[in-house]
């Protein structure tokens, strides 16, 4: 049984469609992944199945709460870590967890006994009494992480966590992650970023464009849609359009962003065998989840 599940929902926004037709089922205990460039539609469909934003139309539930008629349930059963930061200016590290526990009935002596670990979980207990101006932008999102965890939920939600983190500080978020996941958490995340996504989740939707275009395990999706080897390189500009009849000739899928051709290659054929001086091999390499958007879509997925 889907513990979060989606039934074709869609967001409109004037005549924007950020969200068009999702179906989803997420399994409890999983970490299922939106990956998607900026203005996929992530954030949008995050903001409908945690109840922040109205559905246009379709259907959402959280552990068979319909997400329309009992948002506040909902609410008070996930962790939401937002992609925009929200703490308050006005009160000290300590004190944000403290009002947020309040939202949720937790009685005032339990509140800071947990708000007190889950700063120590994320190495801030020495900043306790910090202002959030001094706080770096790596520690505010920590922050934000150790305030989604108040009321510990079996719910995690995470709108890009480790966005402008630095790479140490990302590997903790990851292992903190990885750590409540052994402990029995959902956990629903959207990155842009391709490492983390294939570090954290068991399962995967290539979001673009507010729609899904792949879903499955990362590394399955990597065999399917990413071939044996990529090969980057650059050609002669003049030499361009016979590489592309030859590439097309041979049944090899390529794509090119910018000056650089993307090979997809399937078997041992050897370009340098074919082209020569022509194309000049920059690198041969494993396909990734980049390969895989690329792929699927023609774009890259940060641009
Ligand atoms: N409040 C809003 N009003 C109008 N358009 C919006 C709003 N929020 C998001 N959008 C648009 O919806 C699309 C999806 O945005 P978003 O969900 O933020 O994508 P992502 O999180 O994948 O970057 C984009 O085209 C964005 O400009
Ligand atoms: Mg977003």
């Amino acid at each position: 049984m889907a513990i979060i599940e989606t039934f074709n929902i869609v967001k409109k926004y004037g005549d924007i469609t950020a969200v068009d037709g999702v179906d989803l089922q997420i399994e409890p205990g999983e970490c299922f992944g939106l990956l998607g460039p900026n203005g996929a539609g992530k954030t949008t469909l995050i903001k409908m199945i945690t109840a922040v934003a109205p559905i246009t139309s379709g259907q959402a539930s959280v552990t068979e709460l319909n997400v329309i008629h009992e948002p506040r349930a909902i609410k008070a059963l996930i962790g939401v870590v937002p992609q925009e930061e929200n703490l308050d200016p006005d009160f000290s590290v300590l004190k944000n967890l403290l009002v947020f526990a309040r939202y949720f009935n937790i009685p005032a002596k339990e509140a800071k006994r947990q708000a007190i670990a889950n700063l120590e979980l994320f190495e801030l207990a020495h900043r306790q009494d910090a202002k959030i101006s001094e706080l770096s932008g790596g520690m505010k999102r920590r922050l934000l992480i150790a305030r989604a965890l108040i009321n510990q939920p079996r719910i995690i939600v995470l709108d890009e966590p480790t966005v402008g983190l630095d790479p140490q500080t990302r590997h903790m978020v990851w292992q903190k992650l990885q750590s409540l996941k052994g402990q029995g958490t959902t956990q629903l995340l959207t990155t842009q970023n391709m490492e983390e996504a294939a570090v954290l989740c068991d399962r995967l939707a290539i979001m673009n464009d507010g729609r899904i275009v792949a879903l499955g395990v990362p590394t399955e999706m990597i065999t399917e849609y990413g071939s044996k080897q990529i090969i980057e390189a650059r050609a002669d500009s003049t030499a361009k359009d016979q590489i592309r009849e030859e590439l097309k000739r041979r049944g090899i899928y390529w794509h090119e962003l910018g000056e650089t051709f993307y090979v997809f290659q399937s078997d041992s054929t050897d370009l340098d065998n074919i082209f020569g001086e022509k194309l000049n091999v920059l690198v041969q390499r494993k396909p990734t989840l980049e390969d895989v958007f690329l792929r699927l879509t023609g774009r890259a997925l940060t641009e």
